[in-house]
């Protein structure tokens, strides 16, 4: 069991606390969407990454100054062999007794290729919510759109998580020309199946050899051209992330969207990444970030590895400065694949 008291909190240069992390346990993915990686990625090599010792070490030093939620990301996280016990370590850490540091949540962001395998193992380590990405419910495309994936056994996995009992949010990112037509289809057969939707903007991360600026969808538009057919009833539950959410009263479910290009949100940001090398990225819209690796490796106790977080943190920039239709040389673009922190 973790028992540790909680020490001086991590609070940025504008006074925002950090208390939601991501982690990315790995870059390696088995599909290769189009708005995440490019068809021929380069992956990077097993000493590049850490252990799970050091991946729990860090973790733990982030609980420990108050961080209360963590999300597992990727790439695609269950890919990588070990991660079950990786959620075994980080689920002791929840249901801590009051005022010692410990996590409210631990979550995970998956393509769900794997889930079927995995769901039962997740809900014992604590796990009660996944978010998984799905955009669209038609075989062909979904196969165009993440190259290599088979919806069939995305579907299975989404129907072993929900046997499992745990809560499902699907993410689909909005995309003109290539599943705008389907919104309708997907609200229905979340209302079907008891999942909760949301809605995601491209973000201009990475060359992936497609052009967004084609496909870019503001869900201002989207969201009123909803609201022709659907109900939405606004509400104030929050996930802790940047989703807003309304209730779709045909089907009683959620309906979130995720609006970094139309409406940012970065005045509440409460979080921080790691990725699976580990590098601390402050911002999902900058390139900026610290190696936490090399003190790590060299043998840093958890005040000196906290003195580069905190250093760090202190470096969190304001918010982000996406913009759709910049050339790939453009400063503003961030040229990271999505996958390297896993949104
Ligand atoms: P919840 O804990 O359920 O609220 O999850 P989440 O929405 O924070 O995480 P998820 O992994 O499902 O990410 C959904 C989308 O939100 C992805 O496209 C992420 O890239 C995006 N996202 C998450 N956090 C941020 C953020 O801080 N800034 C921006 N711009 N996008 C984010
Ligand atoms: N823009 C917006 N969302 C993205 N995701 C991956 N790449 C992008 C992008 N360029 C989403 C995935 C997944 C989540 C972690 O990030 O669909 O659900
Ligand atoms: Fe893999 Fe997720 Fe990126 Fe698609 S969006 S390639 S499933 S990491």
């Amino acid at each position: 069991m973790n028992i540790a008291p909680l020490t001086a909190p991590l609070p940025d240069s504008y006074g925002r606390l950090l208390t939601y992390l991501r982690v990315s346990v790995t870059d390696r993915c088995d599909m290769r969407c189009i708005y995440c990686m490019s068809e021929d990625m380069t992956f990077l090599p097993k000493a590049e990454i850490l252990s799970l010792d050091e991946l729990g070490r860090l973790c733990a030093s982030f609980i420990r100054h108050g961080v209360r939620r963590l999300r597992v990301t990727g790439g695609e996280p269950l890919v990588r062999r070990d991660v079950m016990d990786f959620f075994r370590e980080m689920g002791g850490w929840l249901n801590r007794p009051d005022q010692q540091a410990g996590l409210d949540e631990l979550t995970l962001t998956t393509n769900a290729s794997r889930l079927a395998e995995f769901a039962d193992g997740l809900r014992a380590c604590g796990v009660r919510r996944v978010n998984v990405s799905l955009d669209s419910l038609d075989p062909d495309r979904f196969r165009r759109i993440t190259r290599r994936g088979n919806l069939a056994r995305t579907l299975d996995g989404i129907r072993a998580a929900r046997q499992a009992g745990l809560d499902i949010r699907i993410n689909t990112v909005a995309m003109a020309g290539v599943n705008a037509d389907e919104f309708d289809t997907l609200i229905a057969w979340c209302g079907e199946i008891g999942a909760d939707l949301c809605l995601i903007e491209t973000m201009p991360m990475g060359e992936t050899g497609e052009d967004r600026t084609d496909h870019y969808l503001p869900l201002s538009d989207v969201r009123r051209d909803l609201q022709q057919r659907w109900t939405l009833e606004p509400l104030t539950y929050r996930t802790g992330g940047p989703a807003r959410y309304a209730r779709i009263a045909e089907t009683g479910r959620r309906i979130g969207f995720i609006t970094p290009m139309t409406h940012n949100f970065c005045e509440s940001c409460n979080r921080v990444r790691l990725s699976c090398t580990g590098r601390l990225y402050t911002c999902l819209g900058h390139e900026g970030s610290t190696d936490l690796r090399a003190p790590l490796r060299a043998g840093a106790d958890d005040v000196q590895m906290m003195d580069h977080v905190r250093a760090a943190i202190l470096r969190k920039p304001r918010g982000h400065d996406f913009l759709i239709g910049r050339n790939a040389d453009d400063p503003a673009r961030v040229t990271r694949h999505m996958s390297v922190t896993g949104g």
